[in-house]
């Protein structure tokens, strides 16, 4: 397990340059999720507390996509989190940004333009490629000291991920350090008791490295959504086809297809798949056994016989992870299994992450509590990694020797 240094390790009253994750849903240039604000806020406080002068960077969006916008707004939504100004100047690492960062006196926060804008953030590079360019040369010795605190970025070697810590001395923040210690505890932590991960969501590609990379860590998988239904086709049943309306299934059985085989061959007696689905019948919720089942409809949730039984195991589980929902639970007809099992999972005396940005925002939808879970993890390629083992490159670079 890496050491760092955390921010408890800090002198009080450096310039610190602290890297925040904001990147966030845009819709009509306003920010749908401010979760990520929130978090951050939590650190920004603490370091204020220690009279640092912070400048954040961050990113949102990525060149050509339309969620690739200004931080102006991402400024305004981190001061009311914070509840102290935070200023914003439209520049990153030319004269405006350098005269504001100049500026700077201990208590004030200051917001650099979103750092995807930047030549030399991207693309991704070793990190000493990223320590040479000019973003970071330029900026780092208006520091003192560098904190990570975008664990959601932290899979992205990138030159404000790697780059700055490579000059500066660096330190985790409050969100890396939680993050951190609560995704890699399946493979740090010892549990007097089963592991169970509950899968489900549309993307295989995200799902099914974790089966084949966890099978002999992890003592049952609970499968639902898409990946669920790709494992029943697997398994000899008329779902997971693509019907009318749905593009999700056929593509990624033909990229998955022989990995599915292969997990439910080496794998299969801790894989838990579902029994029952749940359908649209004509704007109402209607579900049906696996017996019979025709793949001429879409299917939309995992049915209540397999929610009650994936609660009941998580309910006997020492740890619980999960990435993906069962269902679709935007549409409340739809959340019936994602919910039950939340619920079970937050009723259960046990270790327990729900990960994956999506995800995680069914507990906010349906007024579960956050504080019911040992960590709602607001972190996506990231904590996908963390799962598996997989080392995050903002990591390594923070790690430390004493
Ligand atoms: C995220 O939101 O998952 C991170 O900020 C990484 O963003 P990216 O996938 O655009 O690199």
């Amino acid at each position: 397990m890496p050491t760092f240094r955390t921010i408890d390790d800090l002198e009080p009253g450096q310039r610190l340059l602290v890297r925040i994750d904001v990147n966030a849903p845009i819709e009509d240039a306003v920010v749908q999720d401010d979760r990520r604000f929130a978090r951050h806020a939590e650190t920004i406080a603490e370091l204020l507390a220690e009279d640092h002068a912070i400048a954040l960077l961050a990113h949102q969006g990525r060149p050509g996509k339309d969620t690739f916008v200004s931080l102006e707004r991402h400024a305004e939504l981190l001061a009311d989190h914070l509840g102290h100004a935070v200023d914003f100047v439209a520049d990153t690492c030319g004269e405006d940004a350098l005269a504001a960062i100049d500026a700077l006196e201990p208590g004030d926060v200051l917001l650099l333009e979103n750092v995807r804008m930047c030549e030399g953030e991207l693309p991704e590079a070793d990190p000493e490629v990223k320590a040479e360019t000019e973003l970071v040369r330029t900026l780092a010795p208006e520091f003192d000291a560098y904190v990570g605190d975008a664990y959601s970025a932290a899979h992205r070697s990138h030159a404000s991920i790697v780059g700055f810590p490579l000059v500066l001395d660096a330190y985790a923040g409050r969100v890396m350090e939680a993050e951190y210690t609560a995704n890699t505890a399946l493979q740090d932590r010892p549990f007097d008791g089963p592991v169970t991960l509950v899968l489900g969501g549309t993307k295989a590609e995200d799902t099914i490295p974790v089966v084949e990379r966890l099978c002999d860590t992890v003592d049952r998988f609970c499968l639902g959504g898409v990946v669920g239904e790709l494992f029943l086709r697997a398994d000899g049943h008329d779902v997971g086809y693509d019907v009318e309306g749905t593009d999700l299934f056929d593509h990624q059985w033909d990229d998955h297809r022989e990995a599915i085989e292969r997990i439910l061959e080496s794998c299969g007696d801790r894989l838990v798949l579902p029994t029952d689905l749940a359908y649209d019948d004509d704007g109402e919720r209607a579900e049906t056994s696996l017996e019979g089942v025709t793949k001429e409809r879409p299917f939309l949730d995992v049915g209540a016989e397999t929610a009650d039984r994936y609660a009941d195991l998580v309910a006997d589980s020492a740890a619980v992870f999960v990435k993906g929902a069962l269902g679709v639970f935007e549409d409340d007809r739809f959340a019936h299994g994602t919910v039950t099992v939340l619920s079970a999972i937050a009723d259960a005396d046990c270790f327990s992450v729900v990960g994956g940005g999506d995800t995680a925002h069914s507990i906010e939808l349906y007024d579960l509590e956050e504080e019911d879970f040992s960590r709602v993890s607001l972190a996506g390629g990231a904590y996908v990694r963390a799962l598996t083992g997989e080392p995050l490159v903002g990591i390594e670079v923070l790690e430390h020797e004493d």
